[in-house]
C-alpha cells in the first residue's frame, strides 16, 4: 500500500493521502482537519438536537478514519452513537499509523484508530460504552435493507457523505447511489458532505430532499446538506 500513496501535509498542519492512481486527495489540501472539523462536527453531528442522546451515523467512505476520531471528540457526555461506516478498500494499519505521525495536531481519540480499522467488519463492535462501531467491508452500491436493520427503528439520522470528488469517482454521485444511502435516512435525518457540485444537487432534489447550500471549508465558498423532511 504504501508504494502507492504519499502522505501530503495541508495547510492546517493536518495531513491528508494522496493516490496516485487516481490523482487523488483523501482530504481539502486547504485542510483535512479543518475539513472535516467544518463539514462533518459543525454541520453534522452539532445540528443535532443536542438533547437526543441516541444518534446514528451513517458514514461513506471511512479512509484513515478522521471523521469517526473527530465524532468521538466532540460527542457530548450524554450521547451515544452508533456510528456505521461503509468502506470497501480498508487502509492497512500501518499505513494509518504512518498517516497520523504527521499530524501535528491529533484528534484526542487517535488511539482509538487501531480499535476502529481491526474492528470485526459488518457488526458492532463496542470501542467505549458510548461509542459503538460498524465497518462495512463492501461498496455502498452493494448495500442492502438488511444491512441498515442494524440501526433498528430509528434509522439513521446524519449521513456522513465523504467519497471521492464528483471528477474522479462519479458513479458515487449519481440518483441510484445517492438513494442507496439516502433511502436509510429517517424522517428528520439530513446528509452533510463537502461537494457542492449543480448536478448532484439536483440529484438530491430529484429524491425529494430540501438541499441548503452553507459555507464551506477553508478555501471554498460552499458545501451541501440535504434534508429530508
Ligand atoms: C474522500 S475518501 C474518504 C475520506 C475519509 N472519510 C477520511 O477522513 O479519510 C473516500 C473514501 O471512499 C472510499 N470508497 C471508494 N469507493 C467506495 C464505494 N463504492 N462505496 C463506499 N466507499 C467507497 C475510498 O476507499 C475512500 O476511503
Amino acid at each position: 500500500m504504501l508504494n502507492q500513496i504519499e502522505f501530503l501535509k495541508t495547510r492546517d498542519g493536518s495531513s491528508t493521502i494522496y493516490l496516485k492512481h487516481m490523482d487523488e486527495t483523501y482530504h481539502s489540501i486547504n485542510g483535512a482537519f479543518s475539513e472535516s472539523l467544518h463539514v462533518y462536527i459543525i454541520n453534522g453531528l452539532k445540528k443535532i438536537d443536542q438533547d437526543q442522546e441516541q444518534i446514528n451515523i451513517l458514514e461513506v467512505g471511512f479512509g484513515t478514519g478522521l471523521n469517526a476520531l473527530l465524532t468521538m471528540d466532540y460527542m457530548l457526555p450524554h450521547q451515544r452513537i452508533n456510528y456505521m461506516s461503509i468502506e470497501p478498500f480498508p487502509l492497512d494499519l500501518e499505513t494509518i499509523n504512518q498517516y497520523y505521525k504527521e499530524f501535528c495536531h491529533l484528534p484526542y481519540n487517535t488511539p482509538f484508530i487501531s480499535h476502529l480499522i481491526q474492528s470485526e467488519y459488518q457488526k458492532w463492535n463496542v470501542i467505549h460504552e458510548r461509542f459503538n462501531f460498524c465497518l462495512m467491508n463492501k461498496k455502498l452500491q452493494d448495500l442492502t435493507d438488511f444491512d441498515y436493520q442494524m440501526f433498528g427503528e430509528n434509522k439513521v439520522d446524519i449521513i456522513y457523505y465523504d467519497a471521492f470528488a464528483p471528477v474522479k469517482q462519479p458513479e458515487m454521485w449519481n440518483t441510484e447511489v445517492i438513494e442507496k444511502a439516502t433511502k436509510a435516512l429517517n424522517n428528520k435525518g439530513f446528509l452533510t458532505t463537502y461537494c457542492a457540485q449543480g448536478q448532484f444537487k439536483r440529484n438530491l432534489k430529484s429524491l425529494g430532499l430540501r438541499i441548503e447550500g452553507v459555507k464551506g471549508p477553508l478555501g471554498k465558498r460552499e458545501m451541501t446538506l440535504a434534508f429530508k423532511e
